[in-house]
């Protein structure tokens, strides 16, 4: 029986922890949302504004959540409850368990699509591809097939829900373990020979030599959300993943490297879409389907392509799957937690839910008209749900966590945590001047700004 279940466990080591947190992080929002997102907000201009935002919100966010995660060892609602049980700040752990939900119905999709592709590519259907338009087309074809969309979306939850019935540390830690090196190899070796096709350097300077007349409010807003997005930060998963993490180690260590390594993949996979984009002649703004159409172009043409293809879409798969057991474990740890509920009802109705919620985005890239385009044309349901959820819920989310942190709880109660068993709270003045003053005048700033020039979308 796995330790969640007789008790609330530990990871198995400080390691075991920062490479079960990087396995929530690590996933499509590095490898299938950045280069989608940075292709359409300009580019290098765009990476530049990202990685600042990592720095100066997002470490300091994470150290937060980890911090009240550890402290009061709970879900994101009873930990806000427990420091301050008569106060409104557990509706923010409520968003979160809903942003949760929210995310993965339309993650689990994507995640889908990689299980999928990672069969077609084994069953030869990329052989024949000699331009990144047909690559283009057998996209298409594949999303506008609802049973296909839909069976592949039931797939991803079921296999997310038998691994979080089975508790958090054993299974999780041993994968990611192998697996996440081993992307992070394919991902090098891809790197390299989109880097060295002919007509790459344009792609380089598109992605690496910032032009910074294209920046404006909303490529900071993109930014925001898609630093949060990748660090899986403002809705508690840090919170839930932090009520796991041992005394002993050091919360600030452990974030920073958390968030270097995710930032590496993403800038990584970022290495290997924009020089083979800019080298087939693709948009950049291509939207969602972007890997989609770029890797398998790039596969075609590569020796040994077929392999290296199906490879990087298993563990596309894997990382997609160890963040969707994160994103289902907040609701799961809320209903056990606060309602009783034994872990196997609320993962199974939480996973059915989610499905449910799910079928609109798994028809959303082309199978049923009403939600392809349900905000306007080449912006469907599944974009929708990405921008509310995965964008804007997750900015409010932090906003008030960094609230909460800075002011609510305390600077003075959160370097308490984060110095038990005398572990050191380096650069504590900055991460305090970060959380009490830049997290939160800045997402104010970029949210009221949106919402200002209802440039939602
Ligand atoms: N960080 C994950 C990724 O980049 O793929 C997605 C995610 C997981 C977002 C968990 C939010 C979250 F709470």
């Amino acid at each position: 029986m796995s330790n969640l279940e007789t008790s609330r466990g530990n990871w198995g080591s400080k390691f075991g922890f920062i490479i079960a947190a990087a396995g929530s992080a690590i996933g499509l929002g590095n490898i299938w949302r950045f280069p989608y997102v940075a292709g359409e907000n300009g580019g290098a201009a765009f990476v530049l504004i990202y990685i600042i935002f990592v720095v100066l919100i997002g470490l300091p966010v994470m150290i937060a959540e980890l911090a009240i995660g550890r402290n009061t060892e709970k879900n994101p609602v009873g930990a806000f409850k427990k420091l301050f049980p008569q106060s409104l700040w557990k509706a923010i752990g409520g968003l979160g368990v809903i942003t949760g939900i929210g995310i993965l119905s339309f993650y689990a999709v994507i995640a889908g699509y990689t299980v999928g592709y990672f069969i077609k590519i084994i069953l030869g259907d990329f052989s024949a591809v000699e331009s990144a338009a047909q690559s283009g087309q057998i996209f298409a074809a594949f999303t506008a097939n609802p049973y296909i969309s839909i069976g592949l979306l039931l797939v991803f939850i079921i296999l997310t829900v038998l691994v979080v019935m089975g508790g958090v540390s054993a299974g999780i830690e041993r994968w990611s373990k192998i697996l996440m090196p081993l992307l992070f190899l394919l991902l090098i070796i891809l790197a390299i020979y989109s880097i060295t096709l002919e007509g790459a350097s344009k792609g380089l300077s598109f992605y690496l030599k910032p032009d910074l007349s294209k920046i404006t409010l909303t490529t900071f807003a993109r930014a925001l959300g898609q630093a949060l997005f990748s660090l899986s930060l403002g809705m508690g998963t840090m919170i839930t993943y932090g009520s796991y993490i041992s005394k002993r180690d050091n919360l600030v260590t452990s974030a920073a490297y958390v968030c270097f390594f995710d930032t590496l993949i993403a800038i990584l996979a970022g290495l290997v879409i924009f020089p083979a984009l800019f080298a087939m002649g693709m948009d950049p703004a291509g939207g969602p389907g972007l890997v989609f159409v770029v890797l398998p172009s790039i596969f075609a043409k590569m020796p040994g392509g077929m392999i290296f293809g199906a490879g990087i879409f298993l563990l596309l798969a894997v990382a997609a799957l160890t963040s969707t057991i994160s994103l289902l474990e907040v609701p799961v740890a809320y209903f056990v937690d606060e309602h009783g509920w034994s872990r196997k009802k609320a993962v199974v109705s939480m996973g059915a839910i989610t499905f449910i919620i799910g079928i609109p985005s798994a028809l959303a890239l082309g199978a049923n008209h009403f939600f392809s385009t349900f905000i306007k044309e080449n912006f469907g349901f599944l974009d929708f749900m990405n921008a509310l959820f995965g964008n804007y819920s997750l900015s409010i989310g932090a906003f008030f966590i960094a609230i909460f942190a800075g002011y609510k709880w305390g600077v003075n109660a959160i370097s308490r945590e984060i110095q038990e068993q005398g572990s050191v709270f380096y650069f504590r003045p900055i991460w305090a001047f970060l959380i009490r003053f830049i997290c939160p005048i800045a997402i104010f700033v970029i949210l009221a700004y949106i919402a200002w020039t209802g440039n939602y979308f």
